[in-house]
C-alpha cells in the first residue's frame, strides 16, 4: 500500500499522514525532512547555499535516517531546505531515495506514506491512493506560526493516539 499526501505547506499533511500511519501501521516519510537534513548538514559543516558540487556531493551521501537528526524544525533550517530544493540535480537525488523508500521493503508494516510536494505526481504517480490536501489561507498562516513557535510540525506516531484532527 503506498498513501502520498500532497498539498501546500501549512494544510495539515503531516499531522494526517502521522494520523493514517498509526491507525492503518505504515511507514511514513515526511520528505519535507529530506530537504531539511540536508540544510542542516550544509549549516554544521558551513558549505554556502551557492556550492553546488559539495551540495550535490552530500546529497548522494544522505539517507532516511538523517531524517531523525535534532533540530530540523527551526526557521534557519526551513530557509536553506527551501533555498537548495529549487538546485536541480539536488532534486534528482533526494527523488530517488524517495522512490526508494515507496517501493522498498517495509517489514512489519503494511505499506507506506508519503507527505510533500511532487509525492503524487513525480515520486509515485501510480499511486493508488493520492491525498491532495489543502485549507483556507487563515487555517494555513494559523498552523505555519504555531509550528514556528514551537519549533515542531506534524506530531509523531507516540503521541498522535490521543490527539484529535483539527
Ligand atoms: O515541508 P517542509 O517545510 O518540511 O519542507 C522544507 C522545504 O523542502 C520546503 O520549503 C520545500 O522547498 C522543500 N520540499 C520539496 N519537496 C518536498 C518536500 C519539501 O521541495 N517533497
Amino acid at each position: 500500500m503506498i498513501i502520498t499526501i500532497d498539498g501546500p505547506s501549512g494544510a495539515g499533511k503531516g499531522t494526517v499522514a502521522a494520523y493514517l500511519a498509526t491507525k492503518y501501521n505504515l511507514h511514513k516519510l515526511d520528505t519535507g525532512l529530506l530537504y531539511r537534513a540536508m540544510a542542516s548538514i550544509l549549516l554544521e559543516r558551513h558549505i554556502e547555499p551557492d556550492d553546488t558540487k559539495s551540495i550535490h556531493d552530500i546529497a548522494k551521501t544522505l539517507r532516511i535516517e538523517d531524517t531523525n537528526r535534532e533540530g530540523l524544525r527551526t526557521e534557519t533550517v526551513a530557509a536553506l531546505a527551501s533555498k537548495i530544493a529549487a538546485i536541480p540535480e539536488v532534486r534528482n537525488v533526494l527523488n530517488q531515495i524517495q522512490k526508494d523508500f515507496a517501493f522498498g521493503n517495509h517489514e512489519g508494516y503494511r505499506g507506506v506514506i508519503l507527505d510533500g510536494r511532487d509525492i503524487g505526481t513525480v515520486i509515485c504517480p501510480e499511486s493508488p491512493c493520492k491525498i491532495y490536501l489543502t485549507a483556507s489561507q487563515e487555517v494555513r498562516a494559523r498552523r505555519r506560526v504555531k509550528e514556528v513557535l514551537t519549533n515542531h510540525a506534524a506530531p509523531t506516531e507516540s503521541n498522535i493516539k490521543n490527539m484529535a484532527l483539527d
